[in-house]
């Protein structure tokens, strides 16, 4: 059962796409503060927190005091206390387990067991807010209670599902060529090219240098009779040039947010100076949705939208407030409190709260200050693409993710959860994130692959890909300066395809689960304790993860270890993909219909360690359950959905089925029972 309790006079957010109507009783299980801003309840002794979506440290959110103030951080570190998105879902594992969802778009804090061990103390900045409580008998039951309630979450065309290379630095056709050549010459699968900001003329959106990529469309067209897609970034801010249309219609409209004194509101960006569209306004959203048609009209099926949080370097006034305070410290002799101040004022002045609080958005008849509604303009930047996508191709689905989000842009979008380090705490941290991203409706989401800043080394990329062939959304970014990260740079090239080949082979498994989880609401990463409520052991993992239904994931997160212990909640198949030259020690080996080799080896329930080489992929497989695999293909289009092996691990069971899931991957008639087909297996 799902109550809404509705408190003050809140912003519409459209979060939730049928709101229940508010009960107009009294908010149960917390205790609201007079002034309406804090909501504080005891927690029971190892009661577990989950939810939270995009945030730093673990599936078990105690211990830590949270921020849902959407941040663009590069430091995903144990300090930090906001990312990209804000996602105010919580499910308290107790007795009666419940959720509890805050629709507030201005900064809230959970402060979960952190101050006081056994209490939670969550703060919202305003007392306008909805809240909605869960009831549920489980769990999970709720997290799925929950999911129905805020909607089906987006699914992206089927080559959003292929491996996508990407790097802040690819700044020409000839640099992309170099890429797609490299990895046809080493045989690696590839579906997708993203292009980050050096595509555009000047970094103004919606623009391409035609110096960079000539005859831009025949290109997208060239590279399309190869399935290869070019995925374009969009930024958020619209530079400010004379003659540059968008920025001309913008003002000229009104469309921009605005400062207190009625002017357009300046952040700097990449493109220097800029204005921020008010995406709040649906006037706005369309008229910055249609936009994206030059480049869908050019062959484009896919887009990122950066730095919408939103990010912004500096604005006038921070710039000329730090001048005159520098200006200061230079005016006398410097000392050792003024050289320090130095570093500082330039740092404070980006993203800077004073900034938010200085525009303005105007929608539904309501004219709102930014900070009160910050949570807002990521989502509706993608509400705008997604919107314009649906109104041109409404049965075509197109490519979309973004790095700012709420709960309701995963109706409209993935997400990627920005720029993460090339560090080993950095693939446990994208672990852990994943099964709450899911509870929050982001099923398609993944993260940058390898680290985007800092210098990746060829292990941690090849133990990273090797979690990342499961994420929906599996990319390889990396930031402009370091290491070039592609998997063809670090030898050991039969490890790289392999690993990537084994992706493309589960890509049945991967699209039937991720087709089953939006439909029905599911997650496709769970911790398992949902899978397990009743195991006390189970709810104590944080680093082995439920995916889909036939498996369990124990992915190698640390340098130099060759294997890792596992506990197995019940008895499960470990299967894993080996070289072929490892074949031959083997004793016990068996091959895919291909020749590829690989371990199934039973275990029974309880606590193990194994073996695992750094090129080597493993997996288990429930009881009962099956594992549909494809033969590799190069590319999404060119795999073959219709005969899948498996690997089965019968378990006793004379006859398994598989709920599999194929369709164009294009269009959305996802309903059609056709697409179901069961898969049997039957033990001779
Ligand atoms: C931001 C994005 C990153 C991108 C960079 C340049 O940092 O998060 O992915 O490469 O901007 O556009």
């Amino acid at each position: 059962m799902i109550t809404r309790y509705t408190f003050g006079n809140p912003v519409e957010t459209y979060a939730v796409p049928q709101k229940p109507e508010a009960c107009g009783k009294l908010l149960p299980f917390f205790e609201r503060s007079e002034d309406g801003l804090t909501y504080s309840m005891k927690l029971n002794k190892d009661e577990i927190v989950y939810g939270l979506g995009e945030q730093i440290r673990g599936i078990n959110k105690r211990g830590w005091t949270y921020t849902s103030f959407c941040a663009d951080n590069p430091h995903h570190e144990e300090g930090t206390h906001s990312l990209y998105g804000a996602h105010n879902f919580l499910v308290f594992d107790r007795e009666k387990p419940f959720g509890v969802f805050f629709d507030h778009p201005g900064e809230m804090t959970f402060d979960i067991g952190y101050s006081d061990l056994d209490t939670i103390k969550i703060t919202a900045r305003y007392p306008d807010t909805d809240i909605y409580i869960i009831d549920g008998e489980t769990p999970y039951g709720i997290v799925r209670a929950f999911r129905k309630l805020i909607g089906q979450s987006y699914i992206p065309p089927l080559f959003g599902f292929g491996f996508q290379q990407s790097r802040w630095g690819y700044r020409c056709k000839e640099d992309v060529d170099r890429v797609l050549e490299a990895y046809s010459a080493y045989g690696l699968p590839l579906d997708s090219v993203c292009l980050d900001i050096d595509y555009m003329e000047d970094y103004k959106d919606f623009t391409v240098n035609s110096g960079r990529f000539p005859d831009f469309e025949d290109y997208v067209a060239s590279l399309k009779k190869e399935n290869i897609h070019l995925i374009p970034i969009i930024d958020a801010g619209v530079k400010i040039e004379e003659g540059y249309d968008v920025y001309e219609e913008g003002r000229e409209n009104g469309y921009f947010c605005k400062k207190q004194d009625g002017s357009d509101f300046v952040a700097g960006v990449w493109p220097g100076r800029t204005h921020f569209p008010d995406f709040l306004n649906p006037d706005v959203r369309k008229w910055f949705g249609e936009k994206y048609y030059r480049l869908t009209e050019a062959g484009i099926e896919g887009f990122w939208n950066d730095m919408n949080e939103p990010a912004m370097f500096y604005s006038d006034e921070g710039l000329e407030k730090a001048k005159q305070q520098i200006q200061a410290v230079f005016s006398k002799e410097i000392d050792i409190e003024g050289f320090f101040a130095l570093g500082g004022l330039m740092n404070s002045i980006s993203n800077s709260p004073a900034d938010y609080a200085s525009f303005y958005h105007e929608f539904d008849g309501i004219r709102a200050r930014h900070d009160t509604v910050h949570n807002l303009f990521g989502y509706n930047m993608t509400k705008a693409a997604a919107e314009a996508f649906a109104a041109k191709y409404p049965d075509r689905r197109l490519l979309l993710y973004s790095r700012a989000s709420y709960i309701g842009a995963h109706r409209y979008g993935g997400i990627w959860t920005g720029d993460n380090m090339s560090w080993w705490s950095h693939l446990l941290l994208n672990i852990k994130m994943m099964p709450s991203l899911n509870m929050c409706g982001f099923l398609y989401s993944g993260a940058d692959l390898g680290g985007f800043g800092a210098d990746t080394s060829g292990d941690l990329l090849l133990r990273w890909l090797q979690f990342g062939i499961f994420t929906p959304l599996m990319r390889d970014h990396s930031a402009i300066g370091t290491l070039l990260q592609e998997p063809y740079r670090f030898g050991n090239i039969d490890a790289f395809r392999r690993t990537l080949q084994l992706r493309y082979r589960l890509m049945g498994y991967i699209y039937s689960e991720f087709m089953k989880a939006a439909l029905e609401d599911e997650c496709l990463f769970r911790p398992l304790a949902f899978d397990y409520p009743e195991d006390t052991f189970a709810k104590r993992v944080e680093d082995q993860l439920m995916f889909g239904e036939s498996l369990m994931l124990a992915p190698v997160y640390e340098q130099n270890a060759r294997g890792r212990y596992v506990y197995l909640p019940e008895d499960m198949l470990f299967v894993k993909f080996i070289s072929l030259e490892e074949a031959e020690n083997e004793r016990f080996v068996e091959y895919l219909e291909d020749g590829t080799p690989y371990i199934a080896k039973p275990m029974p329930a309880g606590h193990h360690y194994i073996d695992v080489a750094l090129d080597e992929t493993h997996l288990f497989v429930r009881p009962g359950k099956l594992l549909p695999l494809l033969r590799p293909a190069n590319t999404t289009a060119e795999l073959d959905f219709t005969a899948p092996e498996v690997i089965a691990y019968p378990h006793g069971q004379k006859e398994l089925a598989y709920r599999y899931y194929t369709d164009d991957g294009v269009t959305k008639d996802y309903t059609e029972a056709s697409h179901f087909k069961n898969i049997v297996f039957t033990v001779k």
